[in-house]
């Protein structure tokens, strides 16, 4: 069996699957954290370890999200999604989010998908018809669903609930829930009419799923205990069409008019519809079974954790109504990052928007310092400042510098090229073995999306390395025995070219600067740099964050 043949043979289908964000607002660093950078860390390091990724996602634009803010702008859905997808498609491009397929849930195949899984799940009976009172507006003359309420949370009393959600204690509602609730077209009291909809039986499923959750094993505690939670509570079905005008038309047309699909329903059928564009895109049609029906598959779901119930029950209850198709493997949803403290984003609230925050850093800045604290277990807080300490403190002062000092070393003492890597010693087989053990954890540790732990593991070895370069003082040998200077700097070098393997998830741009030096990573292996190889001059990867400055531009652009 020749080398390629036993590598296909250990490839895994791994589908990277990613909250779609609705098309209706800017994306936050906090969303950022939460779940695009995660995916894209753990994707990254998939696809050098040899698995076949798929990672996919796109812009959620239907709901009451997008027509919300469409009325309260006086512009159409369509206006507003436009913007905000072309907004988003340029945060992934100048961020590094490397999907297989951004789409969105607007097109014409995802349409499809979704009705195809309606009707299934209609035939196989867990969709069926029922009427129920539902809050309408009198003055608007229009029914209200999900958005379009506002009122007090039956579970924590917080005033502002939204009727698909309270964003206070994280719970899915349904609108008629609310106390005291309140048209958001018209500030009035709302009256209950009748209409007719198609409900999701996940009563059906409650069992099932039941069992499936208590079998899961590595997933997140939080996330397993707020599933587990919800289904002790009682599976409710759930209505799965509104009283819209926007959105995925229902594929049989016994509700009348003024019917679409609700945008739960069809969105997280886009994990399954944005697989199918990939394939034929591809010009492989068949190509995304792979993914979804394949035993040895993995699906890992990155979202927020506001997104858990329709990740672990709802979605799995239709995977299971429909049939044939991949349970999600884990879904490793993180906790809220909020951002406070910080004077540079106080008057911003919720903190900076994507676009805000690539004016103030470079984008494997904002990387590192969002990776640094992603809120894998427990809620965590950023500010502007944080971000600059992490930058200067964290990556500058040892990965920045450990790249700067070895290359120009190298460049000065060495003739300006690769040592040879003859006459290495104990001491300097060891920094090498550490570096190797360090890129097999940061992989171990990315697998099991330990995230955060990954980047530390790979900052330590760059902290190990320097700790090298300190005892072996090799700017001294330079005179007193440049022959063992350069087996030093040559050792220090290979060393960086293990260290920027195991940290290239997470900082694509400043991997790639060193592409021409070290050649394109191939692997999650470390390679030895080719004897010879010219050495520039280097220019830093990074630059140092001038936090004053970067205060009083804000303070300035508030005033
Ligand atoms: N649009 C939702 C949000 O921004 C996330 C949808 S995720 C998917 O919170 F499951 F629907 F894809
Ligand atoms: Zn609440």
């Amino acid at each position: 069996m020749g080398p390629e043949v036993a590598s296909e043979a250990m490839s895994v289908p791994i589908l990277v699957a990613v909250a779609w964000p609705y098309a209706s607002g800017s994306r936050h660093l906090g969303h950022l954290a939460g779940a695009y950078l995660p995916a894209d860390v753990f994707a990254r390091y998939q696809r050098l370890a040899g698995n076949r990724v798929l990672m996919v996602s796109g812009s959620d634009v239907h709901g009451t999200p997008i027509t919300v803010r469409a009325d309260a702008e006086g512009v159409t859905p369509a206006d507003i999604v436009d913007r905000y997808h072309a907004e988003f498609v340029s945060d992934w491009d100048r961020l590094g989010i490397n999907w297989d397929l951004y789409t969105s849930t607007g097109t014409q195949n995802h349409a499809e998908v979704t009705h195809d899984i309606f009707v299934q799940l209609l035939r196989n009976g867990h969709i069926d018809k029922r009427s129920s009172e539902q809050h309408f507006d009198l003055e608007a003359d229009r029914f209200l669903p999900d958005r379009y309420i506002e009122g007090t949370c039956p579970h924590c009393d917080y005033p502002e609930a939204r009727g698909d959600q309270c964003e206070d204690c994280g719970r899915t509602l349904d609108p008629e829930e609310l106390i005291d609730p309140r048209s958001k077209i018209t500030g009035s009291e709302p009256v209950l009419r009748e209409t007719e909809h198609f409900f999701l039986r996940l009563s059906d499923f409650e069992s099932e799923l039941s069992e499936w959750l208590d079998a899961r094993e590595g997933w997140r505690p939080h996330v397993l205990n707020f599933s587990k939670g919800w289904i002790e509570d009682g599976l409710q079905d759930r209505a799965i069409t509104r009283d819209l005008e926007w959105g995925v038309d229902v594929p049989v047309d016994d509700l009348g008019p003024g019917k679409r699909i609700y945008v739960w329903f069809e969105a997280v059928i886009g994990y399954l519809s944005a697989s199918k564009e990939w394939a034929t895109n591809r010009g492989e049609p068949d190509a995304w079974r792979d993914w979804w029906e394949n035993d040895g598959a993995r699906s890992v779901y990155f979202i927020g954790k506001d997104n858990i119930p329709f990740h672990t029950i709802i979605w799995p209850g239709m995977l299971l109504g429909y049939g044939g198709l991949n349970l999600p493997t884990d879904v490793p949803a993180n906790n809220y990052v909020t951002f406070s403290g910080g004077k540079a984003s106080a008057s911003r609230g919720v903190g900076l928007t994507i676009g805000e925050g690539l004016e103030m850093f470079e984008a494997d800045a904002i990387r590192y310092a969002l990776a640094a604290s992603f809120p894998e277990q427990s809620d965590t807080d950023l500010s502007v400042e944080e971000i600059a300490r992490r930058v200067n403190e964290e990556l500058v002062a040892t990965w920045g510098n450990l790249v700067n000092r070895v290359l120009s070393m190298v460049h000065r003492t060495c003739g300006a090229e690769v040592p040879s890597a003859d006459g290495r010693a104990d001491g300097d087989l060891a920094v090498l073995a550490a570096v190797d053990t360090a890129i097999e954890r940061v992989g171990g540790q990315i697998d099991r999306v330990e995230l955060r732990a990954g980047i530390r593991t790979g900052i330590e070895a760059a902290a190990a390395v320097n700790a090298y370069l300190n005892a072996t003082e090799p700017w001294k040998l330079a005179k007193s025995d440049p022959h063992r200077a350069g087996v030093v700097l040559g050792t220090a070098l290979a060393a960086v070219a293990g260290v920027r393997v195991a940290l290239s998830p997470y900082l694509p741009f400043s991997t790639a600067q060193l592409d021409g030096l070290f050649g394109e990573l191939e692997g999650w292996v470390r390679v030895e740099p080719v004897p010879g190889t010219p050495v520039d001059k280097p220019t830093p990867m990074f630059a140092k964050v001038d936090l004053a400055e970067l205060l009083a531009d804000e303070q300035g652009d508030e005033a």
